[in-house]
């Protein structure tokens, strides 16, 4: 049985932003069926659900306290079964911390949300007497997991066969901070560890330290894995990336099929699947109606679910979309919300489109899965996208996605050739409205063939990106992790 200690800023169903919760919630389903025994921890945050299931203080962990710098910082630990099985998840409930309007804050402590999850997730683990094969760590908010274990817990021998492996859903986010907090993290006698051009610019980045000293690194795409050692996408983390390439690899992610399947999928107005295609124009109608936009027969709906943000390649549709939209008989439903510049685009846009657009800003689950039922065409031109979760919902329920070819958008959709009649979607090279244009006249003209049409949908209703499926290759990494990979102790005097 491997020990896996899985830590993550976000886990559906308690608390979610975007597909890090999605994913962290779905190997903590799976992984346990497979020889895992998985601890999870992850904060209390004002937002997490705790109606999802029962919630328990740890009894011996109801007084724990972290000196950070001049300030001790007390804690409890709460603990609840992760929905679907029988993963414990412990909650480090710090309301001091974690009781803000959003889970993440642009905040001057931000550096001390996140510290204190990396430190208390460790010292969990020690009041358990629980000593993981591997401690998994997701993005820059567990990060610092590694270099605390090679350092201010290098004494306990708990650890003393405990492994990292640090997962990359995003490089674009570092938790990048003055020098200063160092101290304040208990960073302070390690300077000699951190990196040398960030130290001399006076900076101190998570994600980067996390990269440096992680045993091993996976991220969510093939293709992104190779993406971020390169200047155009590593953020400037890619030369350390490229350094510790052979410790690198990518991992596509899973969907979780119990939940976004349009055969089962109880959010949306009729279940169908690929033997039963018509149904899925009775989604349309219904979509259509609620949100208020006339219903035409045949004529292509697209739609996006999407936080707004630059990654997410909105930009692009800034020269592009008033053109299309009266150009063509062709309508466009949008939910998302983030940035405020592009939700003032989408409002304008429906402004100067009323029968066409809708925009609704906000998160919205069940207007998601309804989007993916009714819409015709996922619209998802992201300038970088580690996996994507949205296009793979959008291929099992039909709904071809139109993509850029970058990350696990070019990993999962395969281009669609006319003269074979194969591929599920449609995609796009260089990152150009050019590009974008091109890719949404060739899905539009090929909407109108029927016959052709069906046929893509086929295709991509029948590909499996279930979890029981990936899942294997995480635990064939695992594997390695605990096995095969040898370990390096740090200096620390
Ligand atoms: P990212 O994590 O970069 O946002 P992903 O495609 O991996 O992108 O995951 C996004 C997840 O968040 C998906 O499950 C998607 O359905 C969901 N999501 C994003 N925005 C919204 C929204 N406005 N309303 C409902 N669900 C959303
Ligand atoms: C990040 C990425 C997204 C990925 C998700 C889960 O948020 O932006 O592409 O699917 O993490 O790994």
């Amino acid at each position: 049985m491997l020990k896996i200690g899985f830590v993550s800023a976000e886990i559906e169903p308690f608390v979610k932003t975007g597909g890090l919760a999605d994913v962290s919630g779905a190997l903590g389903k799976y992984l346990p069926r497979n020889r895992v025994e998985m601890r999870m921890v992850t904060p209390l945050y004002a937002q997490t659900r705790t109606g999802v299931h029962p919630f328990f203080p740890v009894d011996y962990m109801q007084d724990m306290r972290l000196t950070f710098g001049s300030r001790t910082i007390h804690y409890k630990v709460f603990t609840a079964k992760l929905p679907g099985s029988e993963t414990d998840v412990y909650f480090v409930d710090c309301p001091e911390l974690y009781h803000r309007a959003s889970v993440y804050t642009g905040h001057e402590d931000e550096y001390l949300r996140f510290a204190l999850l990396n430190r208390a997730a460790i010292e969990i683990f020690q009041h358990m007497h629980w000593a993981p094969d591997i401690i998994h760590c997701n993005d820059w908010q567990t990060a610092l997991i590694p270099i605390y274990l090679k350092t201010l817990y290098n004494w306990d021998k708990l650890f003393a066969h405990t492994r990292t492996l640090l997962t990359l859903h995003n490089v674009g986010y570092h938790g990048n901070f003055p020098l200063t907090v160092v101290h304040e993290i208990g960073l302070g006698n390690f300077m000699h560890l951190l990196d040398d051009m960030d130290r001399r610019q006076g900076r101190f980045n998570f994600l980067k330290t996390g990269i440096i000293y992680a045993d091993m690194l996976s991220t969510v795409s093939e293709t992104y894995a190779r993406e971020i050692q390169t200047p155009d996408y590593g953020f400037g983390l890619d030369a350390m990336l490229a350094y510790r390439k052979e410790r690198l690899t990518g991992i596509v992610n899973g969907v979780d099929y119990g939940t976004w399947n349009p055969q089962t999928d109880p959010e949306i107005c009729k279940n169908y699947g690929p033997d039963t295609l018509e149904m899925k124009e009775e989604n349309k109608a219904c979509l259509l109606n609620q949100i208020a936009l006339p219903y035409h027969f045949h004529q292509p709906l697209m739609g996006m679910v999407t936080r707004l943000v630059e990654q997410k390649g909105i930009d692009l549709l800034l020269p592009v979309m008033d053109g299309f939209l009266y150009g063509h008989d062709v309508q466009l439903v949008v939910l998302g919300s983030g940035e405020e510049r592009y939700e003032r685009y989408f409002y304008g846009l429906q402004g100067r489109h009323p029968e066409k657009v809708r925009f609704y800003e906000g998160y919205n689950n069940s207007l998601a899965h309804q989007i993916e039922a009714g819409a015709d065409i996922f619209l998802m031109p992201s300038r970088y996208e580690p996996c994507g979760l949205n296009q793979i919902y959008s291929l099992k329920y039909g709904t071809i996605p139109i993509v850029r070819q970058t990350g696990g958008l070019a990993d999962t959709v395969i281009p669609y050739n006319w003269e074979t009649g194969r591929g599920t979607g449609f995609l796009f090279k260089d990152y150009n409205s050019d590009g974008l244009w091109w890719a949404l006249d060739h899905a539009v003209t090929t909407y109108g063939h029927r016959e052709a049409w069906e046929n893509i949908m086929r295709q991509a209703m029948e590909q499996d990106y279930s979890w029981k499926k990936q899942i294997k290759h995480y635990l064939r990494l695992y594997e390695k992790v605990s096995g095969q990979i040898e370990t390096f102790s740090v200096q620390i005097h």
